[in-house]
C-alpha cells in the first residue's frame, strides 16, 4: 500500500498541545491497523509570523501545494492582536489556497454528556455545512478610510451563483444520503447576497434535488430554533460568517466547543481536505495541559476517512472517543479532571 502522507500545522496556543494528542492516536491507529505514513511539519499563524514575518510563508505554501492532507491546530492570541497581518489572515490564505470551500461541522451530543446539554435531550446529531473561501472574509473592497475627520471600516459581502451552487450540492448530498430535509440559513430579507443565494438554492433543488425537502431560515430565527429544536438542524447549509457563529452555538450545544471538530473540501471521498478543529487557540488555557482534544483527535478521524478513504480507522477513533466520554473519563471544560495526555492515553487504550 502507498505511504499516506500528512501535513500538520500545529499553530498557536493550545492548537500544538491538541495536535500532539491526535498524533498520538495517529500513531497507534497505524500500529493497530497495519499501515505507515509520514509526517511533514510547517508554520502557520503567530508561530509562523514569529519565525517569519509572514502568517502563511511560502515554505508552508509550497508544502500544503505538495499534500493532500493537512491537520490544522489553532492560530492566534493576544500577543499578535495588534499585528497588521494578524495570524487569521494566515489561516483564510490557507483555505482560499486549497480550495477548500465546503467546511463540515458535525455536532452531537455525546452519550454521557446529556446533562451538559442546556437542552438535557436524549441526544442529537446535526451538520453546518459553511461555505469556507468567500463571503464577507474575502470580499473586496474591504479596509479603512477617513470620513469626516473620523475612521470608517468597510467589508464587502458577496457571492456569485456558481459559488452557492457548489456549496448547496455538498449539502444536498448530505441531506439525500440521510434522508432528512435540507436547512439553507440566509439573511434574505435584508441582504441581497441571501437573495441570490436563497434563489440559487431553490433552483438548484427543483432541478436536481427534488427528493430532498428544502427548508429556508433567516439567521436570527435560525439561532433561536437551533437552541429549542437542534434535530431539526440534520443538515443545514450557510454563508461562510453565519456558518463561523452557528456553529460555536453548536458547540455550547453539545456542550463544550473542544468537542467539535471539522473538515473543509473540495470532493468526493479521496480528495483533499483541511482538517481543524472548530475552536480556537484558547489563550486562557494554553500551556496548562487540560484542552479538550476530541475536536482535533475526531479532525484527524475524518482526515483518515476521507483523504485516507479508511473509513475503518474513522470509525475505530470515533468508537473510542466515544467510549472514553460515556465512561465520564473527562477534561475539566466537561466537568471531569483528565490532562490533555491523559484522556488521549485513556482513548489509545481503547483503540485495543
Ligand atoms: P476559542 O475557541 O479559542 O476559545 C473560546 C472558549 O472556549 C475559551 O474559554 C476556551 O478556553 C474554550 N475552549 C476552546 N477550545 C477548547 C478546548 N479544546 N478545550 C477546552 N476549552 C476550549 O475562541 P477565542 O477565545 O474567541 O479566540 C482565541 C483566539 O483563537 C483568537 O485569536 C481567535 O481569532 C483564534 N481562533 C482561531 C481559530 C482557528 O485557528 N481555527 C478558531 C477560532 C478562534
Ligand atoms: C473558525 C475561526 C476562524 C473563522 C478565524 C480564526 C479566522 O473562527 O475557524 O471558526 O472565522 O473562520
Ligand atoms: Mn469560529
Amino acid at each position: 500500500m502507498e505511504t499516506r502522507r500528512l501535513l500538520v500545522l500545529p499553530g498557536d496556543g493550545i492548537g500544538p498541545e491538541v495536535i500532539g494528542a491526535a498524533l498520538a492516536v495517529l500513531e497507534a491507529v497505524s500500529h493497530r491497523r497495519g499501515f505507515a505514513y509520514t509526517i511533514d511539519e510547517g508554520l502557520l499563524g503567530g508561530a509562523a509570523i514569529d519565525a517569519t514575518g509572514d502568517p502563511y510563508p511560502p515554505e508552508t505554501r509550497r508544502k500544503v501545494e505538495q499534500h493532500q492532507a493537512v491537520l490544522l491546530g489553532a492560530v492566534g492570541g493576544p500577543k499578535w492582536d495588534d499585528r497588521p497581518r494578524r495570524p487569521e489572515a494566515g489561516l483564510l490564505e490557507l483555505r482560499q489556497h486549497m480550495g477548500v470551500y465546503a467546511n463540515l461541522r458535525p455536532f452531537e451530543v455525546w452519550p454521557g454528556l446529556e446533562h451538559l446539554s442546556p437542552l438535557r435531550t436524549q441526544g442529537f446529531r446535526g451538520l453546518i455545512v459553511r461555505e469556507l473561501t468567500g463571503g464577507i472574509y474575502f470580499g473586496t473592497p474591504r479596509g479603512r478610510r477617513e470620513v469626516d475627520g473620523e475612521w470608517e471600516g468597510f467589508d464587502t459581502m458577496r457571492y456569485r451563483q456558481s459559488e452557492i451552487r457548489r456549496l448547496a450540492r455538498v449539502g444536498f448530498e448530505w441531506a439525500r444520503r440521510q434522508n432528512t430535509p435540507l436547512v439553507s440559513i440566509d439573511k434574505a430579507n435584508v441582504l441581497e447576497t441571501s437573495r441570490v443565494w436563497r434563489e440559487t438554492v431553490t433552483a438548484l433543488g427543483r432541478e436536481e434535488y427534488p427528493d430532498v425537502p428544502l427548508v429556508h431560515r433567516y439567521v436570527d430565527a435560525a439561532a433561536m430554533e437551533m437552541v429549542l429544536h437542534p434535530e431539526r438542524y440534520a443538515v443545514a447549509i450557510t454563508e461562510n460568517l453565519f456558518g463561523d457563529i452557528l456553529s460555536d452555538l453548536a458547540g455550547g450545544l453539545v456542550g463544550s466547543l473542544g468537542l467539535l471538530a471539522s473538515l473543509s473540501v473540495s470532493g468526493e471521498v479521496g480528495s483533499r481536505g483541511l482538517y481543524e478543529p472548530v475552536h480556537g487557540s484558547a489563550p486562557d488555557i494554553a500551556g496548562k495541559g487540560i484542552a479538550n482534544p476530541v475536536g482535533a483527535i475526531l479532525s484527524l478521524a475524518w482526515l483518515m476517512g476521507w483523504t485516507w478513504a479508511d473509513a475503518e480507522s474513522q470509525a475505530l477513533v470515533t468508537q473510542a472517543v466515544a467510549e472514553t466520554i460515556r465512561a465520564g473519563e473527562l477534561t475539566p471544560d466537561l466537568g471531569g479532571s483528565l490532562s490533555t495526555e491523559a484522556f488521549t492515553r485513556r482513548v489509545i487504550e481503547r483503540l485495543g
